[in-house]
């Protein structure tokens, strides 16, 4: 049992040490990237697995076709990524083959399709998810997510923590014997600001009033009531917008209340709740196919379809037929993200007529409906 106890505390010992050096990291960086300062801004196209490449070369061809005249002066270049797919992840046993990761630090932000992540029972070694490992090794501490139901009165952005609580070191927890496995979750004081304020800042910048943060403060008392501290603490600094906080036990319920559920605007929370907190609220939106994802860092920037990739879809041949709005939605954040806010308006736009308004192409993930070159060709029509 001794003997146990200190191999577990050297595993304790080494995750501290891991993350005293990461905080010492982003205590080093302070400042976003500028992209107006670049001479060329380098969107690199990952595919991943599944329906991914099918959707994300859609997305890439609509993105191509609205940044046409940034293409061809070079202020924009496109380069297509291969090689983070399951089966080479799985070959190089890493989240994230190293000469794939060398490709996507040389660009300054990426568009994702989904990769496949292995769990129990598959053929797949147990290699840590792709899109955790890009978020970490990227340091893409703000997930963002808007929900919108315009006639339901729905206008959320989720500001979800990236790299710390349960996930910062979720695929190293300890077996410390076969009656005991220990988990960890982290909180840090920088890494909590940075989200906080990341939430008010854009809270500041688009008019909103309030910022909702949601923990579990009552019973994770530690870390969860750090952040929420950290939280109220950043709130001063932004006069004019409210900060409520909400546990999310309540939380996942009040979405779903029709009179309450219309007052959030801003809600910003740990990873483990925003991934959860995120799935349900894209639901009101039509399911989680139809939400984009941001992941922002400092230095780097990715989109992402919040889908998974499908794999049956492709064995079935019917890859063809999925559905592209995810990836495009994610598409649009990008260009806003990069300072296309025009070209981010269009698209915007455009997808909304094609998935809400006007409707003339369904899809159906089969040949009953229509392929998702056809939709994209259907999306790029609609553009103003
Ligand atoms: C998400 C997904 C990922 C997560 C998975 C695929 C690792 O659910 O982006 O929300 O848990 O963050
Ligand atoms: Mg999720």
């Amino acid at each position: 049992m001794n003997e146990q106890i200190k191999n577990a505390q050297e595993k304790f010992a080494e995750l501290l040490t891991e993350q005293f050096a990461r905080i010492e990291k982003m205590k080093a960086e302070k400042d976003f990237i500028d992209y107006e300062k670049l001479d060329k801004i380098i969107i690199g196209v990952v595919g991943g697995d599944g329906i991914g490449p099918a959707i994300t070369s859609q997305a890439q061809r609509i993105l191509e076709f609205i940044l046409a005249d940034k293409v061809a002066s070079g202020k924009v270049e496109f380069r297509v990524i291969d090689g983070c797919t399951i089966e080479n992840r799985a070959a190089a046993g890493k989240a994230i083959p190293d000469d794939v990761m060398a490709e996507i630090k040389k660009c300054h932000v990426i568009l994702k399709g989904p990769t496949t992540t292995p769990r129990a029972g598959d053929p797949w070694p147990n290699i840590e998810s792709a899109n955790v490992a890009m978020r970490k090794a990227l340091d893409l501490f703000a997930n963002v997510r808007p929900v919108k139901v315009p006639e339901e009165g729905i206008d959320w952005t989720f500001y979800r923590e990236n790299t710390e609580g349960a996930y910062a070191v979720g695929s190293k927890g300890v077996n410390v014997n076969d009656d005991l496995a220990i988990d960890f979750t982290v909180t840090t004081q920088e890494g909590s600001e940075r989200i906080a304020r990341a939430a008010f800042e854009y809270a500041k910048k688009t008019g909103k009033t309030r910022v909702t943060a949601v923990t579990k403060a009552n019973i994770v008392k530690t870390t969860d009531g750090k952040f929420l501290k950290i939280c109220q603490e950043v709130a001063k600094d932004y006069p004019g917008i409210e900060l409520d906080d909400w546990y999310i036990d309540i939380m996942t319920a009040k979405l779903v209340d029709p009179k309450r559920r219309t007052q959030f605007q801003v809600l910003v929370l740990p990873n483990l709740y925003g991934d959860i907190l995120t799935d349900e609220a894209a639901e009101f939106q039509g399911g989680v196919g139809t939400a984009g994802s941001a992941n922002i860092g400092k230095k780097y920037a990715m989109f992402e379809a919040i889908h998974g990739s499908a794999p049956r879809m492709v064995k079935e041949g019917r890859d063809k037929y999925a559905d592209p709005c995810s990836i495009i939605r994610a598409g649009v954040m990008l260009l806003e993200h990069i300072g296309f806010v025009d070209e981010a308006k269009r698209l915007e736009r455009a997808l909304d007529i094609c998935m809400y308004e006007e409707k003339k192409l369904q899809i159906t993930g089969r040949d009953t409906g229509c392929t998702c070159a056809e939709f994209a060709d259907y999306v790029m029509s609609k553009l103003s």
